[in-house]
């Protein structure tokens, strides 16, 4: 591989937020445009002719109509639920009861954890995700895997040992004292250590006593450089069971502030059914939340107001809350997001979908500037689309008359198929994705 590569394609990049302005001012799309990569990171984005001009050293990979842009960045993901994804019939605490609990128990075996990690990071890059912010399980080794997982493919990646002392059968039970400290060393381990990202996680207040979101809280004040994530109001028997666990709080979300764990930093998974009170301290607190919209569909969770949160300034990311959610893909995340808002009655238009999925969720993870756009000097993780990736895309794009026409399709039929060529850190993966054998190895 030359020192300078430059890509070529049409290519799409976000110079502001397409709910904060209109469409045409917020997105940059080329025609015929070009991204130039060295040393990891995207050096230049231009017009292809321009940049085959200025850098004829430049080894050149023409990629056609394909559609160059930043990879997906998935903001809230359980890696260990990979094998359970698609497990049928339940709402939200018997889903966790009957299936995941019973897999998150097997990441005690480092085996496991480490085939699982592979499995799933084969999954995401194959989809085009190039970062996720991943919950663990109780089990140190499963966070061992996940972050030796992402290094071993240069993956930028966020995780973070799942805390939960009560409410959880035995084996996935921890304590205040051992959660803190295990997140500690975790946290001395891996946070910072190349690409890599922690995320304080306490799994959801019903399963975490007041002493351990208070250690967790802790924990966060002596690391405020690590996220918070957790789960906030994703379904109302939940929001009830949460109101008799903690009856002092004065709303779910009282019961992470109360004990230090609301802030800038912060990643709220669902945050379905929120009070205005809740609104109003997630935005004065400059926390995010998370939208998981085929999560929220197949277990029954509710319509989350994207149109609304947007509108009074919330920061907002999007995921596939794998495996609650029944997609490892961020496109097909983004047609399960343009369904819901349609339910809601507002239609969100696809520049609002794709920066959702990818500066939006970068910026939920205080990773803008680093990752989810093309812009010099961003690290070059990257997806190349094919925008006629199957007979019903390609013969809807061949109809469409601009370029939100062409792309609407793959957004709302796509999957891994559209996925061209995936590229970390400025290196491209083998075979054009992840792929079933195991991509960057
Ligand atoms: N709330 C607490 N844990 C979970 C989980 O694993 N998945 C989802 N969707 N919601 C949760
Ligand atoms: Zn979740």
């Amino acid at each position: 591989m030359g020192e300078k590569q430059l890509l070529l394609g049409q290519t799409l990049a976000f110079e502001a937020d397409p709910f904060k302005v209109p469409v045409d001012e917020a997105a940059r799309w080329r025609r015929r445009g070009a991204v130039l990569v060295a040393e990891g990171r995207i050096a230049a984005v231009g017009e292809a002719d321009a940049l085959r001009e200025i850098h004829p050293d430049a080894e050149i990979t023409d990629f056609g109509d394909g559609l160059i842009t930043a990879g997906f960045i998935d903001a809230h993901a359980h890696y260990p639920q990979t094998g359970i994804i698609a497990s049928w019939g339940k709402r939200l605490i018997d889903w966790l009861d009957s299936y995941t609990f019973p897999e998150e128990v097997r990441f005690g075996d480092p085996d496991h954890a480490a085939r699982v990690a592979a499995t799933y990071f084969d999954l995401t890059l194959a989809h085009g995700t190039t970062t996720v912010c991943s919950f663990c399980t109780i089990h140190p080794q499963s966070v061992e895997a996940f972050f030796a997982e992402a290094q071993r493919r240069g993956l930028r990646a966020v995780g973070g040992r799942t805390c939960m002392d009560r409410n959880a059968p035995e084996g996935l039970r921890d304590t205040a004292r051992t959660a803190h400290d295990e997140s500690r060393a975790l946290i001395e381990k891996w946070h910072g250590r190349g690409r890599l990202g922690y995320a304080i996680t306490p799994r959801f207040s019903p399963t975490s006593s007041p002493e351990q979101l208070e250690a967790l809280g802790t924990l966060w004040a002596e690391h405020p450089d690590c996220l918070m994530q957790t789960h906030l109001s994703e379904q109302t028997e939940e929001v009830e069971w949460v109101a008799r666990l903690f009856p002092q709080a004065r709303d779910y979300l009282d019961t992470y502030e109360r004990f230090g764990l609301l802030g800038a930093g912060a990643l709220f998974g669902h945050a379905i059914h929120l009070k205005p009170r809740e609104r109003a301290r997630l935005r004065e607190a400059g926390a995010a939340v998370v939208h998981c919209p085929t999560s929220n569909t197949f277990i029954g969770s509710g319509l989350f107001d994207m149109a609304g949160l947007k509108a009074e300034g919330q920061l907002v990311g999007l995921a596939t809350d794998t495996g609650g959610g029944s997609s490892f893909s961020m496109l097909r995340t983004m047609a399960a997001a343009y369904e819901v808002g349609q339910l809601r009655g507002t239609a969100l238009h696809p520049a609002q979908l794709y920066w959702l999925a990818t500066r939006g969720s970068a910026q939920a993870m205080r990773l803008d500037g680093r990752i989810g756009n093309l812009a010099p000097g961003l690290e070059a993780d990257l997806v190349v689309l094919d925008l006629a990736s199957t007979p019903a895309i390609a013969q809807r794009a061949a109809r469409a008359e601009n370029f939100w026409e062409a792309l609407f399709p793959t957004i709302m039929m796509g999957d891994d198929r559209a996925i061209r060529a995936v590229w970390v850190n400025g290196r491209a993966l083998p075979g054009g994705k992840g792929g079933a054998r195991g991509g960057a190895r």
